[in-house]
């Protein structure tokens, strides 16, 4: 069928295919019978078509590094079954994920989204999700193919990285949802790799993964991250995204008129489009596009499951599980315990119809609430607090709001990110808006306005300009770096009177040049003085157990913009302290989209790591904090004891965040767990690290055999739940080489396996080891290779736990070329 309907149409129909139709779908050719399809966001939830800010509601899953964190692929296989379903009630037939960058330097905006710092555990999920979301006949993209380890220039920068070290690291993970999970779709980055962009990179999307890995999907650009016409389709880009079309349409017949571009890559690249139709069923049955809220009981006792599979016990003198009953008195403090922070920003962001703090999961957890009591001690916002209001949106053609509204509507908050207009005869790139709103002060003071803005606005508050966003904009980093950074100002006002506040917008400039935004987000809040950490280290004092919740929020971890440290923003590390002080059972519950320093570690009783487990999240919270389930997650990323141990930061800045266009990743394979080993920099908890609320034995492991042969070997291993409750083990399989032509890391994730063994009980499980798995990347062979000699097999609970220590030999070598 795919190759009569290629044979009937016209270049201009093929080339027509090869670009989307707007923001989300792609285009249809009604005269063949070819139907559009729809893609959607993201990683951690289905958000549909429109604003990233908004939309119809859905279902908000685990961020990445949570997923990292279960260590649990049959979870995330069944998370990614129940994404599709959540894409299929947004009318989409494409999910845009999983996200499988590799985390590097700890600062990257987008950490969040990854999973893990070593390839081979981030391969095993990314194969799970993508067969789970493909199980249920939606197409997963994996993405940002590759080395976009970081958001600092992103559109621009180039990374760096010699091959062996992306064979081993960066790519890994990449071919494995290749040749294991099937993907579909895959996304090419913004960067360039090695000086030539990601969607331009013939080597990587021609060479690598259709002809080395086989892929024969359909590679996508990223949202406006492709700028040419041949050199994109000559490399292997298929879809330009999003559309309508910039560089292709007429510009792409032209070139093939020119002898640029060969028809045969427009008809393989047309039949790749046709393909991916076909294999979502679009054919069958031409996609219905409307979007609902779909919210199942599954789906929400899936992803409070998987908040307890990821939160990862970093320290507990035990005090955790807490005894209800024990416990007349409880403080629940920090800046993250009645806000619930369930995701991370930019494109993975969702409209979740209900979130749970942990303050509300608490509550409904406690026999008798009264016990309770809240402080939020501090806040750590980077913009801001979004005004909360019923706003009021008139949208004008042209700058300057002139004349009556094309439309009006009702908004809820202060930001509007604006993709599809609500009216046709408003130009995107040139329109205004009014909006208006009141705000009602509780308190008599201070408080300080905050706007930014991607286009010109002003703030004004009962008529008087506050905030000129407007005069002299300059651009800064919100909004993906088309934004100015966030403008304040203080104004005294007055308990119960009503202020009308208004914004008025202005589309900005269009140049025709990368990535095109309208948007404005604006807030007031009252500044918190140090009377609010007295009120929190009171109620600290006055209870039998001080519940301190702390970390960032989307707005830090958040796609198009790192994160200036690996510090808790904001006054934390002092509310903790003084928490810690005069209260010895201070649990510190943490939330954050990746490592961070923790001065206060000694001081404190217990800390668990929670960080974005989507919209069940108190009630996660409440299920581990009083022991109805264990903490079952292992650390998927190193967290040093200082940012200047990471691997990225020991060429500052040419390694980390990079210098005149180029990041180098000059410590090579030695990224994470390989660094720490191999440098001896000992770190705050090692990769894998995590508590749980018993006490296993392990057994001496049985081999297959002490001679490595082509089919590999197994090791089996027994593990005694000797303690008084059910619990997990994550066995940890690491294989160290011998000394040889290069250096090799210390040793290296190959297999693992997590199980749940009842209390008195024993689990028995056995991993494989295949010959790729002792190999390195050798560059004067081009091909994996695995000098003789003898191998350790390293079984171990973490990074710096190892249990057992078993050698092989392997008496002949292996030369693998990439594309076995
Ligand atoms: C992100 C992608 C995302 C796309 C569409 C880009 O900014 O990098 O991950 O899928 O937008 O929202």
């Amino acid at each position: 069928m795919i190759e009569s309907i290629l044979d009937r149409m016209t270049l201009e129909e093929q080339v027509s295919l090869l670009s989307g139709a707007d923001f989300w779908t792609t285009v249809a050719i009604d005269r063949l019978g070819v139907p559009k399809v729809k893609v959607t966001d993201g990683p951690n939830g289905a958000r549909g078509a429109g604003s990233l800010v908004g939309g119809v509601e859905a279902a908000c899953y685990p961020v990445g590094i949570a997923l990292g964190a279960t260590w649990n692929p049959e979870l995330v296989r069944r998370m990614g079954a129940s994404l599709a379903g959540q894409a299929k009630s947004k009318g989409a037939s494409i999910l845009l994920a999983p996200t499988i960058n590799i985390h590097r330097s700890g600062l990257n905006g987008r950490n969040f989204e990854c999973y893990s710092e070593d390839p081979h555990l981030t391969g095993e999920l990314a194969v799970a999700y993508v067969q789970g979301v493909q199980s249920e006949g939606i197409a997963a993209t994996v993405k940002h193919f590759a080395g976009n380890e970081s958001e600092v220039e992103r559109q621009t920068m180039s990374s760096d990285i010699d091959e062996r070290t992306l064979r081993e690291i960066y790519l890994a993970p990449f071919e494995q949802t290749v040749r294991r999970g099937k993907a579909m779709a895959f996304m090419s980055a913004y960067n360039k790799l090695n000086g030539v962009y990601s969607s331009e990179n013939d080597w990587l999307l021609t060479q690598v993964l259709r002809e080395e890995w086989g892929f024969d999907g359909v590679v996508m650009s990223d949202w406006f991250g492709s700028r040419t016409t041949a050199e994109t389709i000559n490399a292997g880009l298929d879809l330009e995204m999003p559309g309508p079309t910039r560089d292709r349409g007429d510009k792409l017949v032209a070139a093939v008129r020119d002898g640029k571009v060969k028809p045969e890559n427009i008809r393989e690249a047309a039949r790749r489009m046709l393909v991916l139709l076909e294999r979502v069923g679009a054919f069958e049955t031409p996609p219905d596009l409307n979007e609902r809220f779909l919210d199942r009981e599954e789906d929400r006792t899936l992803i409070r499951q998987l908040g307890s599979e990821g939160a990862v016990l970093l320290k507990n003198n035990g005090v955790l599980p807490l005894e209800m009953t024990s416990l007349a008195r409880i403080a629940v403090l920090g800046p993250n315990a009645a806000t619930a922070r369930i995701m991370g920003g930019g494109s993975a962001q969702i409209a979740t119809s209900y979130a749970i703090s942990p303050l509300q999961g608490i509550q409904a957890a406690l026999q008798n609430p009264n016990s309770m009591q809240h402080a939020v001690g501090c806040r750590h916002n980077r913009l801001v607090e979004l005004l909360q209001a019923d706003i009021h949106v008139e949208f004008f053609a042209g700058h300057g709001r002139e004349g009556t509204p094309l439309h009006i509507e009702k908004a809820v908050k202060g930001e509007f990110f604006w993709f599809d207009l609500p009216e046709k005869r408003l130009d995107p790139t040139n329109f205004s808006v009014r909006l208006s709103t009141t705000f009602t002060p509780d308190e008599t003071g201070e408080h300080v306005f905050g706007m930014t803005n991607a286009g010109l606005a002003r703030l004004y508050i009962d008529d008087t300009l506050l905030i000129d966003g407007n005069d002299g904009w300059t651009k800064g980093e919100n909004y993906f770096g088309t934004a100015n950074d966030e403008i304040r100002a203080s104004v005294t006002l007055e308990a119960g009177r009503r202020y009308n506040i208004r914004v008025d917008y202005d589309t900005p400039e269009a140049n025709g040049e990368g990535i095109y935004i309208t948007a404005v987000r604006f807030g007031v809040e009252r500044p918190l003085g140090i009377d609010a950490i007295d009120e929190a280290v009171e109620l600290a004092r006055n209870s039998d157990v001080a519940l301190v919740f702390v970390g960032r929020d989307g707005e830090w971890d958040t796609e198009g913009l790192d994160l200036p440290d690996l510090r808790l923003p904001g006054k934390q590390d002092e509310l903790i302290r003084r928490i810690a002080a005069v209260n010895s059972k201070t649990v510190v519950v943490l939330q954050t989209g990746g490592p961070i320093e923790m001065p206060w570690l000694d001081d404190v009783a217990a800390v668990v790591q929670f960080w974005y487990p989507g919209q069940e999240l108190g009630n996660a919270v409440a299920d581990v904090l009083f022991g109805d389930v264990e903490p079952r997650g292992r650390l998927p990323q190193t967290f040093p004891r200082s940012l200047w141990d990471n691997s990225a930061m020991a060429g500052h800045p040419e390694t980390y965040p990079g210098k005149d266009g180029h990041v180098r990743y000059e410590e090579g394979v030695f990224v994470g767990y390989r660094h720490h080993d191999a440098r001896g920099v000992e770190p705050l908890f090692p990769f894998g690290y995590g508590l749980g609320y018993t006490e296993f034995n392990w057994s001496q492991p049985t081999v297959s055999s002490r001679e490595f042969g082509s089919e590999g070997i197994s090791v089996t291993v027994d593990i005694q739940n000797v303690g008084s409750r059910s619990g997990s083990e994550v066995v940890q399989l690491y294989i160290r080489s011998p000394k040889g032509k290069v250096e090799r890391p210390d040793k290296e994730l190959r297999a693992f396996a997590k199980m749940f063994i009842p209390a008195g009980q024993t689990g028995t499980t056995t991993l494989a080891i295949k010959p790729r798995d002792l190999c390195y990347y050798d560059v004067d062979l081009s091909a994996f290779h695995a000098e003789p000699g003898t191998y350790e097999i390293l079984l171990a609970a973490n990074a710096s736990d190892i249990r057992s220590v078993t050698q092989i030999t392997l008496s002949h070598a292996y030369i693998l070329p990439p594309e076995a």
